[in-house]
């Protein structure tokens, strides 16, 4: 058995910024629109008019001001409300491909890494741009990578199961090094034409290098252990996928075949789900909360962390001790815990413990507890 080590992180963060202020005069002018539209039935009560969105309940909900995205052009214009994404050819690289190089070398370079010595690249993600050839084998062969490549998708929960997958099999010695890649276009799953969720996700890409710690140089941290759990719930939803040509009622402008929640019952039930499980996994190792010195979770509001850093660390977090990044980036599914990660580790001193830990869809919950070397 050998030990898994994290040996370096990189983000991918998109140019283009959409802020809250942005986001509502866009959404305020296609509900406008549609209102204008629709003026007859409104007026005869057989439909209601779009309500307006607004800034301060969004930063009061969900602790965030802006967003990176790939494309704000067609998001922004109320006649268009989606990104703007140019469909790729088949012989040139997919935009997740793109996104995931850029997270990739910056990971390789702090973990001084080549591409080629990689045996295992895992695209672990909450939506493929394409059923296949998986995503992660045309990343293994832009990237110069050896070895075997899959995809995989637990939604928001992806980045720490696919770290799971990894250091599993660095400790048993079927690979040597490992990419886990995460690149997350929200935008183009995330319905903008909804005003209760239009402002919650943003674009990004991660990427985690594993290793044998025996290899590992410079800054890196010990994958002490790993839980994973699921339950499942259809409060957290997507329904497009293979089947969606088969509804004779419209192929593009479906609800159901974009993100759904039920954003209240997601909240009452993940937080018990997630505290549990930390505090079961910290338990099981025999290891104290108090002895935690940094929580990186996945970032889909602000309360929602607020609340299990609470309850994990059992009494408030100290500022630095659950680092959100959720205010600049939004909800960037299964990058945001690592987003927090790759920014907020670098002080750790040798010996110090952390967990990193993400939930959402399925239920699905994922940690992973680090220690500095
Ligand atoms: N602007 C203004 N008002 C809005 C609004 C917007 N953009 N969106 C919703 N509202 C309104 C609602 O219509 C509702 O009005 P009502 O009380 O008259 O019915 C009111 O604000 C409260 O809406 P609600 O959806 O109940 O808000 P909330 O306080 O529960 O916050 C979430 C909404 C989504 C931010 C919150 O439920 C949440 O964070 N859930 C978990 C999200 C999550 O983690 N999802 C996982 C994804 S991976």
């Amino acid at each position: 058995m050998y030990q898994p080590a994290i040996t370096g992180t990189g983000v991918f963060t998109p140019q283009q910024v959409i802020t809250n202020e942005e986001l509502v005069v866009a959404f305020n002018a296609y509900a406008d629109l549609e209102n204008d539209r629709n003026a007859d039935a409104i007026a005869a009560g057989t439909m209601d008019a779009i309500p307006h969105s607004d800034t301060d309940f969004i930063f009061k909900a969900s602790g965030i001001r802006q967003r990176h995205v790939i494309d704000k052009t067609g998001v922004l214009d109320p006649h268009v409300m989606h990104p703007l994404l140019r469909q790729r050819a088949d012989d040139e690289p997919s935009l997740m491909c793109e996104m995931a190089l850029d997270a990739c070398h910056k990971a390789l370079a702090r973990a001084g890494v080549d591409a080629d010595e990689i045996d295992l690249v895992i695209c672990a993600a909450s939506n493929m741009e394409r059923a296949y050839p998986a995503v992660a084998v045309e990343i293994q062969q832009e990237l110069g990578a050896g070895g075997f490549a899959f995809d995989m998708n637990v939604a928001c929960s992806s980045a720490t199961f696919g770290i799971q997958a990894a250091a599993d099999m660095i400790r048993a010695g079927s690979v040597r090094k490992a990419i886990v890649v995460n690149p997350e276009i929200c935008s183009a799953h995330l319905e903008w034409r909804d005003r209760d969720c239009h402002f919650i996700f943003g674009d990004v890409a991660t990427a985690t290098v594993l290793e044998r710690s025996d290899d590992a140089t410079g800054a890196w941290f010990e994958v002490l252990s790993t839980r994973c759990a699921t339950q499942f719930s259809n409060n957290i939803r997507n329904n497009n996928g293979f089947l969606r040509r088969s509804r004779p009622d419209g192929l593009n402008d479906r609800r159901d075949m974009q993100f759904m929640q039920n954003g209240r019952k997601v909240f009452k039930e993940v937080l018990p789900l997630v505290s549990a499980h930390m505090l079961g996994h910290l338990s099981q190792e025999g290891i104290n909360q108090s002895a935690l010195r940094r929580l990186w979770l996945h970032q889909a509001n602000k309360t929602m962390n607020d609340f299990i850093g609470k309850k994990v660390l059992g009494r408030t977090p100290e500022p630095g001790e659950q680092p959100n990044i959720l205010q600049d980036y939004a909800n960037t599914s299964s990058a945001g815990s690592i987003i927090a990660f790759s920014k907020y580790s670098d002080d750790f001193a040798p010996g110090d413990l952390g967990m990193i830990c993400s939930f959402g869809a399925g239920y699905s919950v994922g940690s992973v507890l680090v220690r500095r070397h």
